[in-house]
Formats: C-alpha cells, structure tokens, sequence
C-alpha cells in the first residue's frame, strides 16, 4: 500500500512516500527558514505564497525519489490542521485537484495524528497502549494512545508549547528562529544550574504551562541588560552568559517534560513511551527521558530527529491506517486551524506526585552567581 503524504501546515513544504504505513520510500522537506528569519519569526502570509512555490516540485521529487509514479498509489493522505490556514489550504487544495485529477482517494489527517504516527517509521515501533508526548511549536501535549484512533488526553499546555517557549526565548537572547536547535547547540556550552528558572508543575494536572518560564528569562534578559552593555547579550560579547542562560532555561523545560512522563508512567502503568513533535530532537530531553526510561524500566521509543520535526512522512503513515479504516475526504474537505484529535478523550485527575507550582519573583534568587 504506497501512500502520498502531503504537509504544509506550518513552515514547511512536504512530500512523503509511505509503504504500507512503516517503511519511507521518500521523504521531502523544503524548509522556509530563510524566508522567515530576518523576522524572527514565521510570517504566515509568506509561508503561505512559499507553499504554493513549492508544493508541487516538493511532491514531484518526493515520487521521484521514491521511484513511483501516480498510478502506483493507493491514497493520497493530506493534513487539513491543525496549522496555520493560509498554509493548510495550499496543501489541501493541492491534494485535491491532485486526488480528482489522477481518480486516486483522498485521506485527511490531523497533524497531531501525525506527530504520533512518526513512531511507526522507525525499525522498532510501539505496541498499545502507549503514551504518546507530543512537544512541537504549537503544542504540547500527554495523551494516552489506545489504539489506532482512541487518544486519551492526560495533559496539554495552557499557554505557551514548549517550542514556542525555545522560540521566544531564542528571540530574547538575539539568537534568531528557529530557536530550539539553536539553544540545544548552545546549551552544550553553558551551565544548566547557573540561573534557578521556574518549573511549572500545574497543580492536580498533567497540564503544562510555559509563560511564567519565558518571562522569567525576560526579567532576566532586561535584569542584565541593565548591568551590562546592551549589545552583551546576544551580541556576542557575552557568550557564555547566554550559553548559561539557554542551558539553564533548556533544564527547565525539559525538567517538566521528564516528570510528568514520569508521573503518567507511575500512575498509569504504562510500559511504553513515545516522544514526537520539533522539542523531541532536543538532545538533552532525549538523553533525560532515556534515563528516566532506563530507571523505570519502560519501553522509550524516540523518532529520528527528522522525523521529530515536521514531515510528510508521517502524515502518509497515519493516513495509511486511516485508510485502511475506510476513512475517505471528499472534495468538499476544508482545513482547520484549529482541530482537535479524532475521537480524543480528555482526563484530569491529580498525578501521582505534586510539587507545589514555584513562583520565582526576584532575578537574584534566578541567579544563582552573585550580580
Ligand atoms: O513539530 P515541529 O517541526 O512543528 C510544529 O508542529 O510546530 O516543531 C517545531 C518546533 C520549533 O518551535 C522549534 O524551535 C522546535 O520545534 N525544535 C526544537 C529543536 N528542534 C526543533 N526545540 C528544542 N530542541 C531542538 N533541537
Ligand atoms: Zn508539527
């Protein structure tokens, strides 16, 4: 079963073959870090004319690669969101015409379902149940995965994703978009406990919470901005300041996400974990969560990186079960900004075990070197 995955949801062009949901004959991504980053950040209008720029020499290579030709494919999965609209409709549209064109079925797939599936492309995969960490730009989220099509919602942010926070806090620092690789490189370099940033453990809840975090690297940012020449911070001039303060905010981060896997994993009693979304390449939460895993004694099931961050691959292999559960989209199928997992439920319930949520509210008890 050859599935055309297809993904423009954010940023990026993406063309993916997918045999039988598990194996990549192709997969393509045309990134448009370029257009976006004198901005600092994506501009959606851009990213939306890219898309059409690109959509279809990304979906011509990617069957070249891949060796296929149209009439070799089953299906054509598309993601119809969640994601920015302008994007969703370029690829959406796309997989239509292409769909009615070649008289091949058209599958819509939510990106998060994608984000989970990207698990199945690697050797070893999963079995059910399994929880499922989804951490990209724009969501955060803790699911419990039943089986294919049954989510389980433990926990999601209530502001800021975890990649949106690596994105802002890069910005604060002047070191450019996308911010997480660049803060996972940097962070190499700096001291992760020299600044004492806050750990939003959200009482009674698997929920994340990433603002007070960012806000508390602003005071910082301003704090020394302040006490030291301002082109210091991120100019370069202090490097290793900033090192310290990308390290010290990347622990933090990746301090939460450990321990409410952590906690799902003790109270749930589930044996097997999956990471996926843009943070999931992040090098530091990677080797965290392995230990964690290793103690506990579970199953860590870690995607590539490329196919941590966004990719069309994973849209194809999610479509592919799709499919195979009759699932079809009409011509009539509209994309969605915002579109909540098929048939998710959602639990609140207290973890196991509550750390009372730490405001910190002086940059000198965040600072742990003297002023
Ligand atoms: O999954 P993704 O490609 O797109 C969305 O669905 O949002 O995730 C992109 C996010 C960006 O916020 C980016 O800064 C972050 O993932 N990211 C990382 C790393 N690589 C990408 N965050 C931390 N460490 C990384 N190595
Ligand atoms: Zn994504």
């Amino acid at each position: 079963m050859r599935i055309l995955g297809i993904d423009t949801s954010c940023d990026d062009t993406s063309a993916a073959v997918v045999v039988d949901g598990r194996t990549i004959a192709s997969n393509i991504v045309s990134s448009q870090f370029a257009v976006h980053r004198k901005y600092g950040g994506i501009v959606p209008e851009l990213a939306s004319r890219r898309h059409v720029e690109m959509i279809w020499p990304v979906v011509r290579e990617s069957l070249h690669a891949a060796g296929t030709t149209l009439e070799d494919l089953d299906a054509i999965a598309v993601c119809h969101g969640p994601g920015l609209i302008g994007s969703l409709l370029v690829g959406s549209s796309f997989a239509k015409s292409l769909s009615f064109a070649a008289g091949i079925p058209l599958v819509a797939v939510n990106h998060l379902e994608g984000h989970v599936y990207s698990a199945f492309l690697e050797e070893r995969c999963p079995e059910y149940p399994f929880l499922s960490l989804i951490a990209s730009g724009g969501h955060t989220s803790l699911l419990i995965v039943e089986g294919f099509g049954r989510y389980l919602e433990l926990g999601r942010t209530r502001d800021d994703a975890a990649g949106e926070a690596f994105d802002k806090v890069a910005k604060l620092l002047g070191l450019g978009y996308p911010g997480g690789p660049v803060i996972d490189r940097l962070s190499r370099e700096g001291n992760r406990k020299a600044f004492d940033f806050p750990r939003a453990y959200v009482p009674q809840s698997y929920d994340f919470s990433f603002s007070g975090l960012k806000t508390a690297v602003r005071n910082v940012v301003r704090h020394l901005g302040q006490t030291s020449p301002a082109q210091e911070l991120g100019g370069g001039g202090l490097s290793g300041l900033t090192a310290d303060i990308a390290a010290s905010f990347q622990a933090a981060v990746v301090d939460v996400l450990v321990r409410k896997v952590e906690w799902a994993i003790v109270r749930k009693g589930i044996r097997r974990v999956t990471l996926s979304g843009g943070v999931a390449a992040n090098s530091e939460l990677r080797r965290r969560m392995a230990e964690m895993a290793a103690d506990r004694a579970v199953d860590l099931f870690l995607p590539s990186a490329s196919l941590c961050t966004d990719n069309a691959a994973m849209i194809a292999a999610a479509g592919f079960h799709r499919f195979m559960a009759g699932d079809r989209a009409g011509l009539d199928l509209n994309p969605k900004a915002s579109l909540p997992l098929p048939s998710m439920s959602s639990e609140q319930e207290a973890p196991c075990s509550l750390e009372s949520s730490r405001t910190v509210t002086t940059i000198s008890s965040i600072w742990k070197k003297p002023l």
